[in-house]
């Protein structure tokens, strides 16, 4: 049998290794000069605007919560299908997420189902653009801007991807990005958070560190407590290493999943219901092929074909259970039946093997074994 093959797997070069080698022995291996470069490569590639590196992904996301000044009593729009991190940090900062059901087309939240979600105590709009499609800039900003709304983008997913021609990250409010080991780049663990202004990258960084302002040699002051959320230079170095092959990487990942949608075409996926991801060659970063199962149509769970795929040497992922059905959420009244296209996503939804070193011949493999699988347990409609 062909070698077992992960849904996703980081590609860390050499150099990379040797950089983090000599940073290892060069006496500084916490935030230091290796995070100070890896903001400033970043804010070259998100237009200058100002970014701050961190250790995750989620604190950045609570950072900038913090920054839009989001607390009790305020109301945060977000999307139920998502890493459980989007709405965690809404709860963190002792704010409400209230949920928005997702389009079944682009499985992001359902901007014009928005609206109707919006009461007094709206403050802010988190959306995501899952498996790295984006969500429609246009409209997002046109709603925030009618309605006096911040925006917290979770583009955990995205870097890399576009809208109308211009960077996720180079546009909008406050922009956060994950760097863990599955994203498009890593730093093993980390993320990034893109502010709008000087005074924003101060509060990143007291947010980010005790609160601690320091002024000459012995300087310092605390007005609000801050986390413990800095990235290290360890970690930065990986960064460096990761940012020169985005591009490289993100165009290997388009290649691959257009090999997908030929391999599941030649295979008849369309007569399996086998729903597969918007084909956008224009603006998503390919992060993840999902597909959507056929629930009513299938005579095996998803947890079993998952095991059969695992069986014949293919990883595959759960990305994301719908976050409101999850014992915390319905314990603050969230209940089965309140975001039916975000439910069944949650229950169907697939993620197929693809990162950069994965063969062409992969593709095949992967697009062969499941619609043979799914013919083979199909009950027809
Ligand atoms: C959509 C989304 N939001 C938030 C996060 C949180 O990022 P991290 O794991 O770096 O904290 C992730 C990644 O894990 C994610 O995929």
């Amino acid at each position: 049998m062909s070698e077992f093959l992960p849904f996703t797997r980081p590609t860390i070069d050499e150099d990379t290794i040797a950089g983090v080698a000599e940073v290892l022995r060069s006496g500084w291996i916490t935030s230091g000069p290796q995070v100070k470069a890896f903001e400033a490569r970043l804010s070259e590639l998100f237009g200058g605007r100002p970014v701050r590196a961190f250790n995750s992904g989620t604190c950045t996301m609570e950072v900038a919560l913090r920054i839009a000044e989001i607390g009790p009593g305020d109301e945060v729009i977000t999307t139920p299908l998502s890493w459980v991190a989007t709405s965690n940090v809404i709860l963190a900062v002792g704010a409400r997420p209230v949920f928005v059901d997702i389009d079944p087309d682009t499985r992001n939240i359902d901007l014009a189902r928005v609206p109707a979600a919006l009461s007094a105590r709206t403050r802010a709009i988190l959306p995501v653009d899952l498996a790295g499609l984006p969500v429609d800039r246009d409209a997002l900003y046109a709603l925030a801007r009618r309605r006096s709304l911040r925006v917290i983008e979770d583009a955990a997913q995205s870097i890399g991807s576009e809208w109308q021609g211009r960077r996720i990250g180079a546009i909008g409010d406050l922009v956060s990005f994950s760097f863990h080991p599955n994203k498009n780049i890593t730093t093993i663990e980390g993320g990034c958070l893109v502010v709008n202004d000087e005074r924003e990258a101060g509060l990143a960084e007291q947010y980010r560190l005790q609160g601690v302002q320091r002024s000459g040699f012995d300087g310092m002051e605390v007005e609000r407590a801050g986390g413990k959320f800095n990235l290290t230079d360890v970690a930065a170095r990986v960064g460096l290493g990761q940012l020169p092959h985005l591009e490289r990487f993100n165009a290997r990942r388009r290649e691959l999943a257009r090999a997908y949608f030929a391999a599941f075409a030649r295979h008849g996926a369309g007569g399996l219901g086998l729903a597969l991801p918007r084909p956008d060659f224009t603006h998503s970063n390919w992060h993840m092929f999902q597909v959507v199962l056929p629930e009513e149509r299938l005579a095996l769970t998803r947890s079993q074909l998952m095991a059969r795929l695992h069986e014949e040497g293919i990883g595959t992922g759960v990305h994301y259970p719908a976050i409101h059905l999850f014992a915390l959420y319905r314990r603050m009244g969230f209940k089965p039946g309140d975001f039916p296209h975000a439910e069944y996503a949650g229950r169907n939804i697939l993620t197929l093997p693809l990162f950069p070193a994965m063969a062409d011949t992969d593709v095949e493999r992967v697009a062969e074994a499941l619609t043979r699988l799914l013919r083979a347990n199909f009950r027809g409609s």
